[in-house]
């Protein structure tokens, strides 16, 4: 798992999803990609020509590359900064030593493979943004289901809130949606996919688009 973290909104959705994957016996190790050194790719594919599937940066990533291999499932948790914070996404940049240099045309598109020696089988997104309608995670659920189709793991779904910080004045529904983020923990460790139906409680609207414009 990786987080991102600034501020606080998005820990309200991710912590209870983590402890429901928990509780349903899953082992999670929790990582914040701001708090590490992770460096840029810096596009010299050594990792794919000189050494295969070692990185010659020296940084933080070193050590979260065994972790990375032998993890199942890949929870990435993130705010939505026009489209993602850079850390984010030069964490992602760097699993080129982990995909297969082998490229495959798949439906009309160039894609590669996680290595044989790595095993995530899934990648989720957690996100929280700050304006009210669900557009806006449209560009980073644009990157993450490329990530997916590189790496030819699955997207096994998003968990989004929209306009986050109104969590705060509206208990009762905070309270379902919270209470949704920890069932869907259980249900992806259980049944290996989380329902539609958690997912629409947890992205639902607070308030109305009208009220949100109005503020
Ligand atoms: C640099 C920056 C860019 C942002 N861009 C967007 C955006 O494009 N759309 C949006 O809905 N929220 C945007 N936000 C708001 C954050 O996504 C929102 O406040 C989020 O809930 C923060 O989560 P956190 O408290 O866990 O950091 C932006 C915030 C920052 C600081």
């Amino acid at each position: 798992m990786a987080a991102q973290k600034w501020r606080m909104e998005i820990l309200k959705i991710l912590t209870p999803f983590l402890e429901g994957m928990k509780e349903a016996g899953a082992s999670v190790e929790v990582f914040y990609v701001k708090r590490l050194n992770i460096k840029p790719c810096t596009g010299e594919f050594y990792c794919w020509n000189r050494e295969p599937g070692q990185c010659y940066i020296d940084d933080d990533m070193q050590s979260l590359y065994p972790l990375l291999r032998n993890t199942d499932i890949l929870v990435l948790a993130t705010p939505v900064y026009i489209p993602l914070p850079g850390e984010m996404q030069n964490f992602m940049n760097r699993f080129i030593p982990l995909m297969d240099p082998i490229l495959k045309w798949q439906d009309g598109r160039t894609r590669a493979r996680l290595r044989a020696n790595a095993r995530i089988k899934k990648v989720l997104l957690v996100s929280s943004s700050g304006w009210w309608e669900m557009g806006n995670f449209g560009t980073l659920l644009r990157i993450v289901d490329e990530f997916a189709k590189d790496l030819n793991i699955e997207f096994a779904g998003a968990l989004l809130r929209p306009h986050a910080n109104l969590m705060v004045e509206n208990k009762e529904k905070a309270e379902k949606i919270f209470k949704a983020a920890r069932q869907a923990g259980h249900q992806l460790v259980e049944k290996g996919r989380i329902s539609q139906s958690l997912l629409k409680t947890i992205c639902q609207p607070l308030v109305s688009e009208k009220k949100a414009l109005s503020v």
